[in-house]
């Protein structure tokens, strides 16, 4: 699921609103003064560097398994505080125990998800935080309308719990939670958007496991029955309701 196939430009084309979640789960860590940030699953790095402004003075480490998303990220890289390092986060081991950990919108592509949780907050240092968000959405007709088009195997089924879960994971860690839904209704613009939309993440592994017919055909009717589920207004604008789901797990200082 985290091949290099990830295009960092379809991702980014909406990179907006794809920064806010990050934004609003990270203001929720209170961490005052960490040494190690890490940023797990950082993606092209965009949101990384923001990292740096909230703790000028913490050494900031980004980790990817994707060389094309890494590529884009090394381009903003400033060791030693801003480093990545190209790696499946269930291997990966930092230096140090982290004094925060960030999994923004990467772990429902991480097959045993919920086992990682419980083995990255064993390894937060004392007063530490987890703090991850994953989409919420897997009964929203961008993933039901895709997954009666896909081929069997290419779509899990809700790859993720819902926020009770999440909290139920962090108290068994030993950790405070603090876990919240939020439903973002995005406003797009232009031709096809919520397929546009879409490209840069679920429907990336479907197309490319078919040959360049097979993915045209299922990219057209695909792209009609999502017109038909999401129709845009008078004005143009399709409205686009994303849930995600947070969780922020803050480690006592004892
Ligand atoms: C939706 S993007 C999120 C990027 C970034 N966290 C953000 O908030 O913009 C998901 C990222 O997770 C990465 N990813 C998926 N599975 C991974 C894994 N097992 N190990 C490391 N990275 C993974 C992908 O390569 C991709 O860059």
């Amino acid at each position: 699921m985290s091949g290099p196939s990830w295009d960092p430009a379809c991702y980014l084309a909406f990179a907006g609103e794809r920064e806010r979640p990050f934004a609003e789960l990270v203001a929720r860590v209170g961490v005052a003064d960490p040494s190690l940030v890490v940023d797990l699953g950082c993606g092209p790095g965009t949101a990384t560097v923001s990292l740096l402004t909230r703790w000028p003075a913490a050494r900031v480490v980004g980790v990817d398994s994707a060389a094309a998303m890494l590529a884009r990220a090394d381009e903003v890289a400033d060791p030693p505080r801003l480093s990545f390092v190209l790696s499946d986060v269930r291997d990966w081991e930092p230096p140090e125990p982290p004094d925060v950990i960030i999994a923004n919108a990467v772990l429902h592509w991480v097959p045993g998800h919920e086992a990682l949780i419980g083995r990255l907050a064993a390894r937060l240092a004392p007063a530490g935080a987890l703090a991850f968000q994953v989409p919420g959405n897997f009964e929203r007709p961008t993933h039901t309308l895709l997954s009666r088009l896909a081929p069997p195997g290419l779509l899990r089924d809700a790859p993720v719990l819902e926020p009770a879960g999440y909290l139920r994971l962090l108290h068994a860690a030993g950790l405070a939670a603090d876990v919240w839904e939020t439903t973002y209704l995005h406003v797009l613009t232009g031709p096809d958007p919520v397929l546009e939309w879409v490209r840069g993440t679920a429907l990336r592994p479907v197309l490319d496991a078919l040959d360049a017919g097979a993915a045209a055909e299922l990219e057209a009717e695909y792209a009609a029955r999502l017109r038909a589920a999401y129709p845009p207004d008078g004005e143009g604008r399709t409205v686009l309701p994303f849930r995600r789901i947070f969780a922020v797990g803050h480690r006592s200082a004892g």
